[in-house]
């Protein structure tokens, strides 16, 4: 089953694409019954509602109960760019009335220092926990030291990237957080602050029988290396302070806002609705994965020299690590998805990514299959040259333009994947779509011998349960960022807007 030298750079689609705009007809020709009772049902229930009508208790348990019954998701067509349920639940992160309140800045255990880790979203899910960790220690949170050093390198302290002040406010109910050490403190400590890094996902007992004691003592302590260092299961009222801080406390600065907003403005203007694509397609990246991508000798010499650089790393064949979906999809994989899924080629794109291996050469069959493409530089021009040093606020702009996006789709399942698909569906299950890289592969592979219809048709097939459904498969082992469950909430009866 090796996949062809060639296969990237052919535009052998080209004839086939065309097509693709009627198979999602085709997939909604034969629904079998219980869809359209079901569909029904609910759409009863939403016209009763805007007429004024409250639905009782028992059609809405009714209604629930077909929507989420396997055979509803299994065989209902999708509407490709928005979710039909998602007006059933919202986000919810408010503080229940038990829970402690702030312990002011005089009676706190000490003072907490964070050092996060990694790129702009690894820190963000750092910041998250250090606020609810803090809260934990009943200790004043110093604003976190971003990381300077990562891959990313990138010089931006915490008020260059987020509003350190709304970040203070929103919290200050539930954390005091104060900008640095008072000086009275800093001339009172006879030693440096103690320093000290959680094992990975610890649980909240880690921090206190390990990190309380040193804290009290010592009045300041220093959490290094901050990123994923608290545990995905946590009490509902601490996961909601997670998601008040993650989606409301953490905003970016106005300048950052600013651009964002405007070329999302942008792109409005042009077509009421986008879709963004998170690509992570860097020569490191690829390296690692010991995947193939097509590129023939070029390719093999160049992805094995950087393997080089990681010396504990196990030979990988290739296919194998292919066949068990461990490769991301290229850019022209990811086209050729979203084509097969039901967007026309005349859907506007935005294409969010860093460095490409193989640069335009490798972005070409997704331009062609999507030629409405545009990027922050071709949208933004002279005014990205100011973030053009600093690949966090670059970073910070395509995580406005993609989570304003109608749909979003990435080829990893990186931080920004996780945070925004989580941020998503608390702000109401905007459509965020999970390439199932191990079965789509196989229908890669398989593309030339099957018709465009019948190839759209199986796509779509093995996409279910991947689109940002509220009912979403979920891995085995997820996180609380990427599948806040804590802070989604259904709505009660009769709560449904009726605003109309
Ligand atoms: C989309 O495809 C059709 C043919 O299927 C073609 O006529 C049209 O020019 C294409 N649109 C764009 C924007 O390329
Ligand atoms: C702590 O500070 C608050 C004001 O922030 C003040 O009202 C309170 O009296 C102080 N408590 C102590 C014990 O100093
Ligand atoms: C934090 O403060 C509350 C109330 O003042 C107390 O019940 C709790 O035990 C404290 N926790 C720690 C870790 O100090
Ligand atoms: C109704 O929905 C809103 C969110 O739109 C929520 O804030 C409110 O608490 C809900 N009320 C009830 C009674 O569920």
């Amino acid at each position: 089953m090796g996949r062809k030298p060639d296969a990237v750079a052919k535009p052998h689609f080209s004839g086939s694409v065309g097509a693709g705009a009627s198979s999602p007809r085709a997939a909604r020709k034969a629904p079998p019954s219980p869809v359209f009772l079901g569909t029904a049902l609910f759409v009863l229930g939403f016209v009763s509602l805007f007429t004024g009508h409250v639905v009782t208790d028992a059609d809405w348990s009714r209604i629930r109960s077909r929507w989420r019954s396997k055979q509803i998701r299994i065989y209902e067509p999708i509407d490709i760019w928005k979710s039909r349920y998602s007006s059933i639940y919202y986000g919810c992160s408010g503080r229940s009335v038990n829970f402690r309140s702030a312990v002011p800045e005089n009676s706190s255990t000490g003072y907490l220092l964070i050092a996060t880790s990694g790129g702009l979203n690894q820190q963000r899910i750092g910041i998250t926990d250090a606020v609810v960790v803090a809260w934990i220690l009943n200790a004043t949170l110093v604003v976190p030291e971003l990381d300077h050093h990562s891959f990313w390198k990138d010089d931006s302290d915490f008020s260059d990237i987020f509003d350190v002040d709304w970040f203070i406010s929103y919290l200050s109910k539930d954390v005091t957080i104060v900008k640095r050490i008072p000086y009275e403190v800093m001339l009172s400590m006879d030693k440096l602050p103690w320093t000290m890094r959680a094992p990975r996902k610890s649980v909240p007992e880690f921090y206190i029988d390990e990190v309380l004691p040193i804290l009290m003592r010592r009045r300041v302590l220093q959490l290094t290396k901050f990123d994923y260092r608290l545990t995905s299961e946590l009490d509902e009222d601490l996961q909601k302070l997670r998601c008040r801080v993650n989606f409301h406390a953490l905003r970016f600065t106005n300048s950052i806002r600013t651009l964002g907003q405007k070329l999302v403005r942008k792109l409005r203007l042009m077509s009421p609705r986008y879709v963004a694509v998170h690509l992570r397609f860097e020569p490191d990246m690829l390296a690692f994965s010991g995947c193939y991508y097509g590129g023939g000798e070029k390719e093999r010499k160049e992805l094995s020299e950087i393997r080089k650089r990681w010396d504990t790393l196990p030979e990988l064949s290739a296919e194998d690590e292919r066949s068990r979906g461990k490769c991301p999809l290229t850019p022209h994989e990811v086209g050729l998805m979203l084509r097969a899924l039901g967007f026309g080629n005349d859907t506007n794109l935005y294409v969010a990514s860093g460095e490409i291996y193989g640069g335009e050469e490798t972005l070409r069959p997704l331009r062609e299959l999507f030629p409405n493409f545009y990027t922050k530089e071709m949208l933004a021009g002279d005014d990205l040259k100011l973030f053009l040093p600093f690949s966090s606020r670059l970073a910070a702009i395509d995580f406005i333009v993609c989570d304003e996006s109608d749909v979003f789709v990435t080829n990893n399942n990186g931080n920004m994947a996780k945070v925004l698909a989580g941020r998503r569906r608390y702000m109401g299950h905007k459509r965020t779509i999970r390439p199932n890289a191990k079965k789509l592969n196989v229908l890669f592979q398989r593309r030339k011998q099957m018709g465009w219809d019948t190839f759209s048709q199986k796509v779509q097939k093995v996409q279910r349960g991947l689109m940002g459904e509220p009912d979403d498969i979920r891995p085995k082992q997820d996180d609380f960022h990427e599948f806040p469950s804590a802070c989604i909430c259904l709505r009660k009866p009769g709560n449904v807007s009726v605003t109309t």
